[in-house]
């Protein structure tokens, strides 16, 4: 054969990974090959392979006898609509797509070539774990990767999609990067799995319901999007990227947008006549933004808080929501975390944050407290005052306690504070604090029920408004509903060269 041909039938064996049977085995199972899926993640032709000839160095168990051109993964660099991405892409085809010391080499390369270079890393992820013939070489490939996962965190935005299994310490990749998406019914990710939990715990457990993507999604917070397929979870993919910038020196792209009437008169009364009444934040969310331009993250879990990106006049922002409608939108241990990631998500990539407040205030009881509400709570209140970009806080109606101070105050460094009429800033709810302060009144009088009456109604002209807090300047101004949106865009704008200098610093301490 002449060389020329030889090198074509190394491409043409490489192509076919661990070989047709075991290709059509995964097709069989409902899943791409790891070709197939960058085909479907990339710009047509754009995809460079890197280290297409690489083969594992194992001599044990007659592993020579057995290698495979790639060993295991598809590593290179494209472009997802225009913009330079770094991928790999396991092949589960090839020893399960288990990671020995050279498939690890590759993953290594690209994410040293994407951190040099300011783009982001996606990996997509279907593996058996560490190559058992290898055994600490192995081990030794996946902390060179969270290594780097580390390093290169807050610099480029890391993404991984778990696209079948991922256990053991494979799992902690993905856990440092910045989002995970996993496909529904052929993924999951654990850290032992269900025949292990068997032995130690006793419990039976499917996979599935052990750690897989409706799981993770709902109950774990594992994972940030549980897509139905895995086409479903490429184009989430590549939605996710348009919010975001190349790097943390770099600005997200701007849609373009013409400006139109900005006024959304809807809005006006969406909020109920009771302030114990609910309503969708999520209605108030898709008025003041750019049409269907809402990318909800952690959907299915910790419902009472929605976070996710959006565009307002074409521009990305982070939206960080409380949601009257589950649990009356109260801050408990789970939506402190959810917010407290995303907002540094937001401000590690210059994404500026939107925050919506209508907040009872924290949930109480032995549950909250015994799981630590305190460091959680604490993890948002301290993501939202670190956050340097641009913050805007739009009070809707309640904004109790401390959950006040917490989300985004003027006091913790929002830029603008806005506040509807319908909004309530005090302590806490009417009825509660005229029950405690006016206690002696009230029981004292003949007719208790029109003495709380009374001073509930009391306490409300006082305090269950907007006005105390525009008076002292916390509340920067007190607007129509309708006008938020149109507001909302020109204040984004005024902030958008905001420069913040923080004194020096190896790196703050977060209560994690
Ligand atoms: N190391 C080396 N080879 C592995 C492997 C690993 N960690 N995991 C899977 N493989 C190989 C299998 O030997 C098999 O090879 P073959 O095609 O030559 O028969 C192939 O990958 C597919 O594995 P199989 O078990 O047939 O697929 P499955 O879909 O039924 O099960 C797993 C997938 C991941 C559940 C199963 O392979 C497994 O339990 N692997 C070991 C997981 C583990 O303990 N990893 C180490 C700790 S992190």
């Amino acid at each position: 054969m002449d060389k020329v041909s030889i090198l074509k039938e190394k491409i043409k064996e490489a192509h076919l990974g661990g070989g047709v049977k075991r290709i059509e085995s995964q097709h069989k199972k409902g899943k791409l090959t790891a070709r197939e899926r960058l085909l479907l993640l990339l710009d047509e032709g754009s995809f460079e392979e890197i280290g297409m000839l690489v083969t594992h160095r194992s001599r044990d168990f007659h592993m020579e006898n057995e290698t495979y051109l790639g060993d295991g993964v598809v590593t290179g660099y494209g472009t997802v609509n225009g913009r330079q991405v770094y991928v790999y892409s396991q092949d589960f085809t090839v020893f399960g797509g288990s990671l020995s010391e050279t498939h690890a080499e590759k993953i290594v390369k690209i994410m040293d070539l994407a951190a040099q270079n300011g783009a982001p890393l996606i990996g997509l992820n279907d593996s058996g774990g560490a190559r058992i013939q290898e055994g600490v070489v192995s081990l030794g490939g996946y902390a060179d990767i969270f290594h780097r996962n580390v390093k290169a965190s807050g610099v480029i935005p890391q993404i991984s999609a778990i696209m079948g299994p991922c256990a053991g310490g494979a799992v902690y990749s993905p856990a440092i990067t910045d989002f995970i998406m996993m496909v529904e019914n052929t993924s999951y990710m654990f850290v032992t799995g269900p025949n292990v939990v068997k032995t130690v715990t006793h419990e039976t457990v499917t996979s599935e319901e052990l750690g897989g993507a409706n799981t993770h999604a709902s109950k774990s917070g594992v994972t940030h999007f549980a897509c139905a397929n895995e086409v479903e979870c490429i184009e989430n993919i590549k939605n996710l990227l348009s919010y975001m910038p190349q790097n943390c020196e770099d600005d997200a792209p701007v849609y373009p947008y013409e400006a139109g009437n900005e006024t959304r008169e809807a809005l006006n009364s969406i909020i109920p006549e009771n302030p114990n009444q609910p309503y969708d934040i999520k209605d108030v969310i898709a008025e003041i933004t750019d049409e269907d331009s809402f990318l909800e993250v952690h959907k299915q879990w910790a419902e009472n808080i929605v976070v996710g990106f959006a565009r307002i006049g074409g521009r990305s922002i982070g939206i960080v929501a409380n949601q009257p409608a589950y649990l009356a939108g109260v801050l408990d241990n789970n939506a402190s975390r959810k917010g407290a990631r995303f907002t540094r998500f937001c401000d590690a990539f210059n994404i500026p944050l939107l925050v919506l407040v209508d907040v009872p205030g924290f949930l109480p009881g032995t549950d909250q407290e015994w799981q630590g509400i305190i460091i959680n709570g604490a993890k948002l209140l301290y993501a939202l005052s670190e956050a340097t970009v641009p913050k805007i806080t739009v009070i809707t109606r309640k904004a109790y306690g401390g959950a006040y101070d917490v989300m985004n105050s003027k006091h913790i460094g929002a830029d603008m504070n806005y506040a509807w009429p319908t909004a309530e800033i005090a302590v806490m709810g009417a009825k509660g604090a005229s029950e405690i302060i006016f206690k002696k009144e009230i029981s004292e009088a003949a007719d208790q029920y029109s003495k709380i009456a009374e001073k509930e109604a009391e306490y409300i002209e006082k305090f269950a408004n907007p006005y105390v807090a525009a008076a002292r300047g916390f509340v920067d101004e007190v607007i129509l509903p309708e006008a938020t949106r149109a507001k909302l865009i020109k204040a984004f704008k005024m902030l958008e060269n905001k420069v913040v200098v923080n004194p020096k610093r190896k790196h703050g301490n977060v209560p994690l």
